[in-house]
């Protein structure tokens, strides 16, 4: 929503003539979380580490280390948690939403306040979430069960 508005602005501002490369536009500043469906970050060595240590700190006593949801304080608060290492879990989740949901909270998740994790860590602990569905290979597809077209 904002690259084109900010693309026409920059147009404007380097005037219409003016030979401009929209791919030297620097991607470096921090992308507002309304920018879209795409997660703005890209994941670094150190920027995941960063992820996992909050990821261990706030969010593993209830999503468990491996995202599975299968711990005693999901039990004891009766929580209902999806299994994130079933790579099936959050494929069709839109990024935004999911930042939202972090953000504000839902239901009995609590909010990640922004003193806790800053939107690009928040961008990044998303990273960090659906990485736990490659760690176990989904079940191969057997041809004999794969659906038929019928037109
Ligand atoms: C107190 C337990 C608790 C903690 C701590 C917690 N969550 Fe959750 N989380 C939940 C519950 C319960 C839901 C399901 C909310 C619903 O749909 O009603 C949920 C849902 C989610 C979802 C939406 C996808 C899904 O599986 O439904 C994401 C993403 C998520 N949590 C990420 C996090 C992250 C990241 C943290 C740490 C910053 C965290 N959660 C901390 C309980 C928790």
């Amino acid at each position: 929503m904002f690259k084109p508005l900010l693309f026409v602005a920059a147009i404007a501002l380097f005037g219409i003539t003016a030979s401009f490369a929209p791919g030297a536009m620097p991607q470096e500043a921090a992308q507002p979380p309304a920018a879209g469906a795409v997660n703005p970050v890209k994941p670094t060595a150190h920027s995941q580490a960063r992820a996992r240590k909050i990821y261990g700190i706030d969010c593993a006593m209830c999503h468990g280390d491996n995202g599975d949801g299968k711990t005693d304080l999901a039990r004891d608060m009766e929580l209902t948690l999806k299994d994130w290492s079933d790579p099936k879990t959050l494929a069709a989740r839109p990024n935004q939403e999911l930042f939202s949901i972090i953000r504000s909270g839902k239901g009995k998740m609590p909010p990640e306040a922004e003193g806790r994790a800053k939107d690009d860590e928040v961008w990044n602990l998303i990273l960090y979430i659906r990485s736990m569905a490659r760690q176990r290979p989904a079940a191969a597809p057997t041809p004999a069960a794969a659906p038929v077209a019928s037109n």
